[in-house]
């Protein structure tokens, strides 16, 4: 059976992975690819559950989705994962030991994400009732080479998707 891909979107929170990702996974799921979303959310509601926002526990998360994401990819499963994780050298040793594995560089910038502010997080984080909370009182360490770079405050979700299909091995239709 041929490797699964792995798509690892990174990113501020709000800078628009998970919804690239499950757009990405709808597709796939249409195509009768299979695929699995591996999002930071439900991953700390389940597998990670009580974990927290040091870097050790961070680097621990991202250890976890990496480690599973390595074993549905054994398989064939094409593996979208969502999640901050940002720091560098963590996810890089992450994404090494996947054979076939991309980095996506979800990138919005810290007063665009803090604006959309979809989960109400961002205000709470800036009025000092979050502690360690990504790009406002803790790092955020962007990708130097990623795979590929989606500046989701200019492109609209359509034509980040237009760049993620051939990564995620969806063939754009050719009209006739
Ligand atoms: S990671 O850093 O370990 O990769 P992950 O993507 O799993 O983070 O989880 C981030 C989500 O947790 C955010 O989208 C947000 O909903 C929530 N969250 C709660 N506290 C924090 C925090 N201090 N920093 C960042 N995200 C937080």
């Amino acid at each position: 059976m041929a490797q699964g891909r792995v798509l690892w979107f990174t990113g501020l929170s709000g800078a628009g992975k998970s919804t690239l990702a499950s757009a990405l996974y709808q597709e796939l799921v249409s195509a009768g690819i299979s695929a699995e979303l591996l999002d930071g959310d439900a991953v700390r509601e389940n597998l990670s559950k009580g974990l927290g926002f040091s870097k050790a526990d961070r680097d621990m998360n991202v250890r976890r989705i990496g480690f599973v994401a390595g074993l549905l990819a054994r398989h064939g499963v094409t593996v979208l994962v969502s999640a901050i994780s940002p720091y560098n050298d963590t996810r890089r040793e992450v994404l090494a030991s996947l054979p076939n594995a991309t980095e996506i560089f979800v990138d919005a910038p810290l007063s665009t994400v803090t604006e959309r502010d979809v989960k109400g997080l961002y205000l709470k984080a800036i009025a000092g009732e979050i502690a360690h909370f990504t790009g406002v009182s803790d790092p955020y360490e962007a990708p130097t080479q990623p795979d590929l770079h989606l500046k989701t405050d200019l492109l609209s979700v359509d034509a980040c998707l237009e760049q993620l299909r051939p990564l995620a091995g969806l063939h754009q239709e050719v009209p006739a």
